[in-house]
């Protein structure tokens, strides 16, 4: 966020501010604080703590200011997201809350020292669990660093619309890929000891009028993804909270509603932990009825509702004591959960050169070929005149805006897109230059750059270079939503280059898919996200073949607009995109009829061909699949071998997907492995696909419905091959959500 923020805080002033963060914790000895025994169960603690509490010491819990936004914030509080004084008298530790989608953000604040990761969508490409949870590691260990006890993080909205401007910072159109890397992502960062969220729940699919919008969904449809994403979020990385969205769903706002708060998390999921609000996105006390257990950043709201308001409502018998109870329970259980008693912050110890091979690693997995014509990549070791053309590749890679971004020393910062919020970091490049990493490795060759201004003289110097690696970059930013053409003259760019030079390779940094005019004449065509602290590093190992790419796309790149499901952005005639600081765009409905049919799902029943579809990516070996043996039963497992018979080691993805039930053909994925293999070496593979991921939403059962009969499935290298085509009897069954 940012919104009115002070400048940049010196790291003299942070550790200043640090001593007093967690150690205020209160006395040390357990003596006389039975809640402080570990061994008791987190809800036992919880209720031992509460009993000592006062109405007034409970409802100071559920309350936190945004420090970054203060003149004088609290003692203890770090100018960052969130804050949440703790009780000293009864050990309570205090609440201090970075934002994480990609890493601890200080968004705004020139030169910070943390360690940005690749986007939620790179990271989404390695399909990696592995890899997921060793980059939330990473920033889980950041945030005790830099002295924070909760991360805003774990972000895993579905992409449903290309357009979104936060996309970068989610994990793709699928449920069971998006959850189960945010799981492992949450996981990884709660191993720190420290709390994670999972955000923003739910259906905040699009920034264009997020704080007025109204989401709607039919039931099934909505539990069959969006939920279902989250669902596996919660089951896989167990986060201390769940952060509301701003967007209303069903007409009601996502902080104020019963269904999503109460029936589905609390009585469907049984999730024990607290919701917290988004930041301005509390309009009243009824929130608190509805499931709301904490407002954050309560100065954005139009009162701070969770204070006096509270506690009106409860003497005057609108809200029980016992729902405040409830409220402080499930925060404090949160916390006991997740060891912040036991282990408070100890600020200091970063060392961001060996976290950002993290951030590097994830970014390597991350990349993904979309198109290698003739072996272009990698490139040949004999090349003497390499281009490098645009894209800013002689500063670095492009991140995303908005309250995520992470903005290390030396990162550059170019004028933002004209409707571009007017808070946040901005247009920031990552200091990994993608040119100096290229000419390392091509210490014999000449390397020439040209900033691509103008294409005519570009494509000049393409015709005299051996190859040509033209960079294209798209910005997109929480508060704003993007055009899936490629900003400024960049198409008119590529398509010069690559007129003059069939040898041009094509680096895109987007923060999802955008449309290519010019593919049929780019030699080859790799997508690297928003790739962070080592992007270009990352990219250079590609290109040279250090890495062989192995990302596969989390998302259907379209052909057009047109392919959408909502060809025009809802909103988007409105010359306000979000009220913050200005006012908000009239109140509209979005409508997803597609339900649970997002991205690969609505192609495969429309039969319309993308540009590239979910789940694929080439490598620089090649991969053969043979044997399916599918085996039914309670569920569904594929054996299959997976053999390489390309030139190099390599690491494939090969995917299983339902393609129809026992009533009808319906596309879903429901299974993946990762399988590394040396040249000519085969293994064989079982992926299973849990019952859930058969079965369909009943409505009026309330549960899920696995129909018995045949289910039908294809292995293959992306959701538009089926390289192996099976099927096995499944049975019947009911399951509670
Ligand atoms: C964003 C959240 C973020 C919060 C605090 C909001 O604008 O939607 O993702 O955690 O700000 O910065």
């Amino acid at each position: 966020m940012g919104r009115g923020l002070k400048a940049g805080v010196c790291a003299a002033a942070l550790a200043l501010a640090l001593p007093g963060l967690a150690q205020s914790a209160g006395p040390k000895s357990s003596a006389g604080q039975p809640w402080r025994n570990p061994k008791l169960s987190p809800d036992r603690r919880a209720d031992l703590v509460i009993g000592q509490m006062s109405l007034d010491e409970q409802i100071g819990l559920l309350h936190g200011v945004f420090p970054r936004l203060m003149a004088k914030p609290p003692a203890g509080s770090i100018p960052a997201a969130g804050y949440v004084p703790g009780l000293p008298r009864l050990g309570i530790p205090a609440l201090t809350e970075s934002d994480a989608s990609l890493g601890v953000a200080e968004a705004g604040r020139k030169d910070d020292d943390a360690t940005p990761l690749p986007s939620g969508v790179a990271l989404a490409a390695t399909w990696d669990p592995k890899t997921a949870f060793a980059s939330g590691a990473m920033i889980g260990k950041q945030a005790r660093q830099k002295g924070f006890n909760v991360l805003l993080a774990g972000g895993v909205n579905l992409l449903r619309d290309p357009r979104n401007g936060r996309n970068f910072e989610y994990l793709g159109e699928d449920p069971l890929l998006a959850g189960t890397l945010a799981g492992a992502s949450i996981a990884g960062i709660q191993s720190n000891h420290i709390v994670s969220t999972t955000k923003h729940f739910a259906i905040n699919d699009q920034e264009t009028g997020r704080m007025v919008l109204s989401a709607e969904i039919d039931e099934a449809a909505f539990r069959e993804s969006d939920l279902l994403a989250f669902e596996i979020a919660i089951e896989t990385g167990r986060p201390g909270s769940v952060m509301c969205a701003y967007n209303r769903v069903g007409g009601t706002y996502a902080c104020e509603n019963p269904f999503l708060l109460t029936d589905v998390l609390r009585t469907d999921w049984r999730y024990p932990g607290w919701v917290m609000s988004d930041w301005g996105a509390v309009h009243g006390v009824a929130a608190a009825k509805a499931g709301l257990d904490q407002e954050s950043g309560q100065q954005l709201d139009k009162k701070v509702f969770f204070d006096a308001p509270l506690k009106a409502a409860v003497q005057s018998g609108e809200v029980p004591p016992a729902r405040i109870r409830e409220m402080t329970h499930r925060l404090l259980r949160s916390m006991f959960a997740a060891g912040l008693f036991e282990h408070p912050i100890q600020a200091g110890g970063l060392d961001t050169a060996a976290d950002s091979l993290v951030a590097g690693h994830a970014a390597e997995q991350g990349v993904v070929l979309l198109k290698n014509d003739k072996g272009l990549l990698p490139l040949a070791a004999g090349a003497r005149r390499i281009l490098v053309v645009g894209g800013h590749a002689d500063v670095g890679v492009i991140s995303g805006g908005g309250s995520s971004q992470v903005i290390p020393p030396g990162s550059v910062k170019f004028p933002p897109p004209k409707g571009a919020p007017s808070w946040g970091g901005g247009q920031m490049y990552h200091p990994s230059a993608p040119l100096a990493a290229i000419k390392a490795r091509a210490p014999g060759a000449e390397v020439t750059f040209s900033d691509g201004a103008d294409p005519a003289a570009a494509a000049g110097l393409a015709r005299n270079a051996d190859v040509v690696v033209v960079f294209a970059t798209q910005w997109s930013s929480e508060g704003m939503d993007v055009s899936m053409t490629l900003p400024g003259e960049q198409d008119a760019l590529i398509s010069a280059v690559a007129a003059a030079n069939p040898k041009t390779v094509v680096v895109l940094e987007t923060g999802g898919p955008v449309l290519m005019p010019w593919r049929d004449r780019a030699g080859s065509i790799l997508e690297a996200w928003y790739p962070g602290a080592r992007g270009g590093e990352a990219i250079a190992k590609v290109l040279f073949g250090q890495v062989n790419p192995q990302g596969r796309l989390p998302l259907t790149f379209p052909a057009s607009e047109a392919q959408l499901a909502r060809p025009t952005l809802p909103g988007g005639d409105q010359a306000v995109v979000e009220g913050f600081g200005a006012p908000n765009p009239k109140p509209f409905d979005v409508r997803y009829p597609e339900g649970s049919d997002i991205g690969y799902r609505g192609f495969a029943k429309s039969g319309d061909k993308p540009l590239y579809p979910f789940g694929y990516g080439l490598s620089y070996s090649a991969f053969r699949y043979s044997g399916l043996k599918v085996v039914g039963g309670k569920a569904l497992s594929a054996s299959f071998t997976v053999t390489n018979t390309g030139p190099r080691a390599g690491t494939d993805t090969p995917q299983l997907y339902l393609t129809a039930g026992p009533k009808r053909r319906q596309q879903r994925l429901i299974g993946w492995s990762k399988v590394a293999l040396k040249p000519g070496e085969s293994r064989q593979v079982t992926v299973a696909a849990p019952q859930r991921m058969l079965a369909d939403w009943d409505v009026k059962a309330h549960g899920w419905r696995l129909d018995g009969g045949a289910y039908k499935v294809a292995v293959g290298p992306d959701a538009a091959t089926a390289a192996l085509t099976g099927s096995a009897m499944v049975q019947a069954a009911s399951l509670k959500p």
